[in-house]
């Protein structure tokens, strides 16, 4: 963990009755694969923050732009760094990469952390937010010389099997199960897109006070008898405790 670094761009950055959980919902945004720019656009060359020199301490902010245009209402959030992304990097040291596709990836640290360690891996990632994914995410990879490792899709993570996105090794999903529906998309799309013997990394808090979602419940879905599954907490005794679902796919 202590050696290597990524340019990010600077910026600011109950038990449940699972009966009764809604369906996924029909795609409100067809995912949409994004062209980068041929000329890349003026993105510093230097580092603007050595990741190192944020210290793990969880902030929940580590490089965002100012949030003024992904506050579509639950769809907040992909342009800071959240918690768990940085809880992921705790266990990613041990995945192999290969193909990997990651949810709701805002600043994908944990997608530029894997490509980063294993060059010849190859990833996709998406966010609902194409703002996002155009001022966030491509730069981040750009910016580190991993950009032509991604495809970039801006939408609904429900529409990728429409437009032909597959399974893959590694399928990573950080804090997007901050409510119930989005806790159960978040198990659907790993059922969907994790190839059998794949690895599924989901990181998130426990509890969404408010909004019902989380990890307690991501964990009373999972089925075991279509994963082996193993949970890493996150408890610094001052924020909320966190947990990361380790899920590899046996069938
Ligand atoms: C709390 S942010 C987490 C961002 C990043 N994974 C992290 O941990 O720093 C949740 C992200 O999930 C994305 N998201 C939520 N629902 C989505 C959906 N249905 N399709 C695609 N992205 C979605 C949001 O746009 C947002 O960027």
């Amino acid at each position: 963990m202590s050696t290597f670094a990524f340019n990010f761009l600077d910026s600011d950055s109950t038990e449940k009755d699972t009966s009764t959980l809604p369906t996924p919902t029909t795609p409100i945004v067809p995912p949409v694969l994004y062209s980068p720019p041929t000329n890349p656009l003026n993105y510093p060359s230097t580092p603007l923050l050595a990741y190192p020199s944020i210290s793990l301490t969880h902030s929940s902010t580590i490089s965002s732009l100012p949030s003024t245009h992904d506050l579509v209402p639950g769809f907040e959030g992909g342009h800071k760094t959240w918690e768990s992304s940085v809880d992921l990097l705790d266990v990613l040291g041990d995945c192999k990469g290969g193909t990997i596709l990651e949810l709701g990836c805002g600043t994908s640290l944990p997608t530029l952390y894997l490509l980063q360690k294993n060059p010849t891996s190859t990833a996709t990632v998406i966010d609902y937010n194409l703002p996002v994914i155009q001022t966030t995410t491509f730069p981040n990879f750009h910016t580190n010389r991993l950009s032509s490792h991604v495809k970039f899709y801006s939408g609904d993570w429900n529409g990728l099997t429409d437009v032909g996105v597959g399974e893959f090794d590694v399928v990573i999903a950080s804090e997007t199960v901050y409510t119930v529906e989005k806790t159960q998309e978040s198990l659907e799309l790993v059922r969907r897109h994790l190839k059998k013997g794949g690895v599924g990394y989901v990181a998130g808090k426990r509890f969404y006070f408010g909004c019902g979602g989380g990890m307690g419940l991501f964990k009373e879905l999972i089925d075991g008898e279509e994963f082996e599954w193993e949970v890493k907490e996150f408890d610094n005794g001052k924020s909320n405790v966190r947990d990361i679902v380790i899920m590899r796919r046996r069938k």
